[in-house]
């Protein structure tokens, strides 16, 4: 009774003009495998808890395209948001609903977007960690960190834990989401914290009580949701609450206080794994790490260099011609232009805020 939920809401705007609210990362295929982000992150599931074990949550504006990446989802295994109220709400509706149909379930929450390229290692820590949340704990998945990153979670291992059929399973100490620069620094340079890859593995019934504790509205909301779910007053009771619900990351209304509460652990995972965050990460994934290479993303993508290197995105039929520019970015839509380099890629963010707030 292992059941996958992928939450799929995400825009990734510093991934803009490839991803935008019509067409989130997760819809694209930043890999060049032929596949979307979402579903590799079906197929890589599949062998773990079948077709009628994942259920996906996602904003109503995106079913049409998740159902067709998706043709096998099941009718009962799609939740549909009317507007983002970010991953406690996600996760914790699809977790209650998923409760009510079996109260034993253990689910995992995996994110849609995320790059994982070892699959059966993957799956290796993955039963590890149905295992430690069989045994009551909420479970984690820790990857040792390469950087100071100021956009992951970061997790501080505490003693082994002794549970059968997870051999690399540990408390932790601490979970501290999105440290700043020097706090992160330090956790990377201290060798003690690993990062946390946004996977969520527990009994559904523990993941519900520890949400309880430090937002009892936004659980009991879930909850009267949960409970028509399944019947015709569904459209109603959700209409009612979903706008009313707190927005929140899970990373704070559930790791933080279980980690402090002694109530989380986590896997160490062994396999490679890439959020692909902004254009310098597609760049390294794309070329295999090798700099001065220029990596090329897009169908029938028509690209001229010379002595240029960084990554192109095209999505357009227009001839791109670089010359003499290094650790360049271009990524060329039909409405948007996007030019900078690998070490100001991480500031795209902010150029889409600021087109948000002028309109
Ligand atoms: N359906 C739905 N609705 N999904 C959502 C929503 C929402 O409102 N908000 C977020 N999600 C989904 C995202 O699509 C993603 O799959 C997952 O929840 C995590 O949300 P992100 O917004 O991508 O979180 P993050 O990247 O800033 O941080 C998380 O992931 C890091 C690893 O990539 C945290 O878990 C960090 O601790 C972690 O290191
Ligand atoms: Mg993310």
């Amino acid at each position: 009774d292992f059941h996958a939920i992928i939450p799929a809401g995400g825009v990734g705007s510093r991934l803009w003009p490839l991803s935008r609210a019509e067409a989130p990362k997760f819809l694209h295929d930043l890999t060049g495998s032929g596949h979307t982000l979402l579903r590799d992150t079906w197929q890589r599931l599949l062998p773990l808890c079948g077709e009628d074990g994942i259920t996906v949550v996602t904003g109503r504006a995106h079913r049409g395209a998740v159902e067709k990446q998706l043709p096998e989802l099941r009718a009962q295994n799609i939740i549909l948001e009317t507007e983002p109220k970010d991953s406690s709400a996600a996760i914790g509706l699809a977790a209650a609903i998923l409760h009510r149909r079996n109260p034993d379930v253990v689910i995992g929450s995996f994110a849609a977007d995320h790059v994982i390229s070892d699959a059966p290692r993957f799956r290796a820590a993955v039963a590890e960690a149905v295992a430690v949340a069989r045994a009551g704990y909420i479970t984690t998945i820790g990857i040792t960190p390469t950087e100071p990153s100021v956009g992951f979670g970061y997790i501080r291992c505490g003693a082994d834990l002794d549970v059968d059929g997870a051999p690399h399973a540990e408390l932790v100490e601490r979970f501290v989401e999105k440290p700043d620069l020097d706090t992160a620094t330090a956790y990377v340079a201290s060798g003690d914290y690993l990062w946390n890859a946004g996977m969520f593995i527990a009994r559904a019934d523990r993941l519900l009580a520890q949400l309880a504790e430090t937002h009892p509205e936004l659980h009991d909301g879930l909850l009267q949701m949960a409970e028509a779910w399944d019947t015709p007053k569904r459209d109603r009771v959700v209409d009612a609450i979903w706008p009313m619900l707190t927005k929140i990351a899970i990373d704070y209304s559930v790791a933080e206080p279980a980690a402090a509460a002694g109530r989380l652990a986590v896997v160490r995972g062994d396999f490679p794994w890439d959020d692909v965050g902004d254009f310098s990460s597609l760049a390294k994934l794309l070329s295999g790490g090798r700099t001065g290479d220029l990596a090329i993303l897009g169908e029938g993508a028509r690209v001229l260099a010379d002595s240029s290197s960084g990554v192109v995105v095209s999505q357009s039929q227009r001839l791109i011609s670089l010359i003499g520019v290094t650790d360049i970015v271009v990524v060329d839509t039909p409405d948007a232009l996007l030019v900078t380099t690998r070490e100001h890629a991480q500031r795209v963010k902010s150029v889409v805020d600021a087109i948000k707030l002028s309109g």
